[in-house]
């Protein structure tokens, strides 16, 4: 069975390939003939988001389609990251870490969570399924380790003293909110 998923991202492709093995052969955009051009993030929600994606990509596509949309949720910092994580500021990703780092300092609350919403989206009956899967955790004090990507190196997962760059991809795969999310994708594909 092959599935889509809504993204140029080849990290993503390799966690997602990792995580549902190999009964499913995942594509990305880039593997695909058609052009997908990237649509409009325009909803206020994760679900929303992630809808908007595997639609757009599956129905150009004639795929079996999952998109997903995910996001850091900081405590201390209410409705200024979660759904507009990557655009929480301009520039790299380091950029973005290094802004969250600067306006938590002084701040001993440091609880977080990372939100993954999973759609799986089917163009032939146009219905769709979601899956959402959380990650609590705290941010760090400074950036450590240089695996993953995004806002990796601050976030530490509950239950470990190393961040998520620090714990590696192995580890986070089988923790993060991801992983999480698409377990439960996981366990309806199979039933
Ligand atoms: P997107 O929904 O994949 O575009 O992610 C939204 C934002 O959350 C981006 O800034 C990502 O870098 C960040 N993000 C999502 N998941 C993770 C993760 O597992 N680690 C670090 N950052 C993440």
């Amino acid at each position: 069975m092959k599935i889509l998923i809504a993204t140029h991202n080849a990290g993503k492709k390799k966690e997602i390939q990792q995580i549902l093995g190999g009964a499913v052969e995942v594509l990305n955009l880039d593997d695909i003939a058609i052009v997908v051009p990237e649509p409009e993030e325009t909803g206020s929600t994760y679900e929303e988001n992630a809808l908007i994606k595997a639609r757009h990509a599956g129905d150009l596509s004639s795929l079996i389609t999952i998109a997903d949309d995910s996001g850091l949720e900081v405590e201390a910092l209410p409705g200024e990251l979660g759904v507009k994580t990557a655009r929480y500021g301009p520039g790299s990703d380091a950029d973005r870490y290094t802004k969250l780092l600067r306006a938590m300092s002084g701040i001993a609350q440091r609880k977080a969570k990372f939100v993954s919403c999973i759609v799986l989206y089917d163009p032939k009956d146009k219905t769709s399924h979601t899956f959402l899967g959380e990650m609590p955790g705290s941010i760090a004090h400074e950036p450590r380790g240089t695996n993953g990507f995004g806002y990796d190196p601050v976030f530490i997962p509950e239950g470990y003293d190393q961040t998520f760059a620090e714990l590696g991809t192995e580890v986070k795969n089988t923790i993060s909110h991801r992983a999480k999310a698409l377990e439960k994708l996981k366990e309806f594909m199979v039933k």
